[in-house]
């Protein structure tokens, strides 16, 4: 462990089987309390024939049902919660991105430990009481912002609650109030690099140190991208609305490895996405959380819909999870071959004379569906680097995935820019009949 062990929570310093103990009483009592106080709950276990009593070991959490989305939809907007109304002090919505929005709520207790998580990933990622953090996140009923912020004073750090949007503005607060610490998402950071540049400031200059960037997948490519033009560290944070917001994970600073989840209050499997079945560690699949110390909203066998694999711990005693590759509904499907953004996103960011954006178009022409990668081209290319440009994605495209696509290098500052999570896919295909 490279970090002074006294910077560290008591449960970071916990070794495997003191951590594997803690999991094991909260999950207990968690479960127990999501069967007494969520009737959906009590419903579902019953009809799986589980009790929480018959949770014994980690293992046995396995026999359990999970919840999926529309569970929480079908329980909108209050059903999931375990405790009286007056309880509740938050709510916030996840961003419906993919259909209705979902409902979440906090306790008092719940807000101070998710501030205390989102701190513990602040400090994971190089943040020490005293820094200053920009927060580019959005503010509002997305949990990116006030997750962000309350984590970002509870270490004790100066927060500047930006949001997102009004870029021009973001540029000048960083220049005049000079923050060491921003917490945005990738693609935003990239509409900020443009508008560094187009106002004429070194971007390489700032007081930034650090970056803390996740609500979106991204690639190493991007980190790289990115730490070369800011000069500064880029790490990856992960959460979501229905576990709790920001700070489930976080990647540490000093090892770069993928990001440390927070074991001690949010136990992860990986199952097959297909079978349900649980994956050993190592093996990809989806990622499901099940909360061991939520008041308000506990959640159990929660299926994300997110890809990656369980690794064991490096930097911390909790175990790791691999950058995320993609969320299962983000998979295209095309001709056969299964294709992700952000693999993508790999190739058009190491490809030369184009820049760091890019958009996916999916048509339909007869009975096929058809991909076109569109990426943006640098100001400085000329009509021969773009040629080259479109033809080495498009080979790479083939070569690496295994399936056609068409290649369009758009004008620069074309493409629509991100204010907060990209959309990466424009699906123009007539919904099948
Ligand atoms: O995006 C919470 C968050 C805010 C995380 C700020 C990190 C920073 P939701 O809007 O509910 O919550 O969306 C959750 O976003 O299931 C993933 O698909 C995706 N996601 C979040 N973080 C990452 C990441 C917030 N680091 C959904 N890498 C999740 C890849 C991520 N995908």
């Amino acid at each position: 462990m490279t970090e002074a062990a006294d910077l560290l929570d008591p449960a970071e310093r916990l070794d495997v089987e003191g951590l594997r103990a803690l999991q094991l009483e909260r999950l207990r009592s968690s479960l127990r309390h999501a069967y007494d106080n969520v009737p959906f709950y009590r419903e579902s276990f019953d009809k799986a024939g589980v009790h929480p009593d018959d949770c014994r070991s980690l293992s046995d959490l396995a026999r359990f049902p999970f919840t999926t989305k529309a569970d929480l939809r079908e329980n909108y907007p209050y059903g999931m919660f375990a405790v009286p109304r007056e309880r509740i002090r938050r709510l916030h919505a996840s961003s419906g991105t993919t259909g209705l929005p979902t409902v979440v709520g906090y306790t008092e207790g719940d807000l101070s430990m998710w501030a205390d998580m989102v701190a513990r990933s602040i400090r994971a990622a190089g943040g020490r009481p005293g820094d200053t953090a920009h927060v580019a996140y959005g503010y509002g009923l997305f949990t990116g912002g006030l997750g962000a912020h309350y984590g970002a004073e509870r270490l004790g750090c100066t927060v500047i609650p930006a949001s997102g949007g009004m870029t021009s503005r973001q540029v000048r607060l960083i220049q005049d109030l000079k923050p060491s610490i921003i917490m945005v998402t990738p693609s935003y950071m990239l509409t900020l690099l443009d508008e560094f540049e187009r106002q004429g400031v070194d971007p390489r200059g700032t007081s930034l140190r650090v970056g803390i960037f996740g609500a979106e997948p991204w690639t190493e490519r991007m980190r790289q991208e990115i730490e070369e033009r800011f000069a500064i560290d880029a790490v990856d944070i992960y959460g979501l609305s229905e576990v709790i917001g920001p700070g489930v994970a976080q990647e540490c600073v000093e090892t770069k490895d993928g990001l440390h989840i927070w074991e001690d209050h949010f136990f992860p499997e990986v199952v097959d996405p297909v079978t349900g079945e649980v994956l050993r560690d190592g093996e990809r699949g989806e990622l499901v959380f099940t909360s061991l110390t939520k008041e308000a909203m506990p959640i159990v066998r929660y299926r994300t819909r997110d890809l990656t694999r369980l690794l064991p711990g490096t930097a911390r005693v909790f175990r790791r999870m691999e950058k995320i590759t993609g969320r299962s509904d983000d998979m295209v499907i095309l001709r056969g071959v299964n294709l992700f953004p952000t693999q993508i996103e790999e190739i058009v960011l190491r490809t030369p004379g184009v820049a760091p954006h890019f958009q996916l178009r999916l048509t339909r022409e007869g009975r096929l569906d058809c991909l076109t990668v569109r990426a943006e081209a640098r100001p400085d290319a000329d009509p021969a680097a773009r040629e080259a440009a479109a033809r080495s994605i498009g080979a790479a495209v083939k070569d690496g995935i295994g399936v056609s696509v068409g290649v369009e290098i758009v004008d620069p500052e074309t493409l629509e820019r991100s204010v907060g999570k990209i959309r990466r896919i424009v699906d123009l295909r007539e919904p099948r009949g």
